[in-house]
C-alpha cells in the first residue's frame, strides 16, 4: 500500500481509454495493490473519490468516500468507502442539478456542472462481486465525477457557464453559503 502521485490537467493519462477487468483479474495481487493505493491516495489527499486514470493506470475502477466533516467537502453526505470495478450509471429519470464541483485533478479550480439527480450504478466489488444501487444527491455527483474519470472526462468538460469557474478561495468567500443552502435540499 502507498500513496502515489496524481496527476493533473494536462497529463495525457486522464485522456486515455480505460480497459475494464476480467472478474478473475481483480484477484491479482497487482490489482488488489493498486485498489488499497488509490484507497491510501485519495485518503491522504482529502478527496471524495478518486479514479485509476488520476494516479495513471488505465483500467476501469475508482473509489468513492466521504467520512462525516469532510475536510475538502463538509457539506457532502457521508459515502462509505466504495470501490467501484467496471462501474456503469444510468440515468433515472430526467431531473438534473448543478453542482459546483472540485477536483484532485484540477489543482484550485471549482465550477459549476449539470448532474443526472439520481443514477443507478452497477459494478463490481473488489472481490468480484456484482452490486447494484441508487445513488441521489450530491452522491450521485461524485459517482457520476469518478466514472467521467474513466472515460478521459474531467469536470472542467462539462462546465456549461465558464464564468462559474472560481478558485476555492474564492467558493469559500462569495459562494460557498448560497451553494450549501441551495443543496440542502436535496435527496440523499
Ligand atoms: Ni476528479
Amino acid at each position: 500500500m502507498s500513496v502515489r502521485e496524481i496527476v493533473t490537467a494536462g497529463h495525457p493519462a486522464l485522456r486515455q481509454c480505460t480497459r475494464e477487468l476480467a472478474p478473475e483479474e481483480l484477484h491479482t495481487p497487482a490489482i488488489q495493490a493498486l485498489i488499497d493505493d488509490l484507497i491510501d491516495t485519495m485518503r491522504f489527499a482529502g478527496g471524495a473519490g478518486l479514479a485509476a486514470t488520476q494516479i495513471a493506470e488505465p483500467v476501469r475502477i475508482a473509489v468513492v468516500e466521504v467520512v462525516p466533516d469532510h475536510p475538502r467537502y463538509p457539506y457532502k453526505p457521508p459515502i462509505p468507502l466504495t470501490v467501484l470495478v467496471n462501474p456503469e450509471l444510468e440515468p433515472v429519470g430526467e431531473e438534473t442539478v448543478e453542482i459546483n464541483e472540485g477536483c484532485l485533478s484540477v489543482p484550485g479550480l471549482r465550477g459549476e456542472v449539470p448532474r443526472h439527480l439520481t443514477v443507478r450504478a452497477r459494478y463490481l466489488d473488489r472481490r468480484g462481486e456484482p452490486r447494484e444501487e441508487l445513488r441521489r444527491g450530491l452522491a450521485a455527483g461524485t459517482f457520476q465525477h469518478e466514472v467521467d474519470h474513466l472515460d478521459g472526462i474531467l469536470f472542467l468538460d462539462r462546465v456549461t457557464d465558464p464564468r462559474t469557474l472560481m478558485t476555492w478561495e474564492s467558493f469559500e468567500r462569495f459562494h460557498r453559503d448560497a451553494f450549501v443552502a441551495r443543496v440542502a435540499g436535496l435527496p440523499r
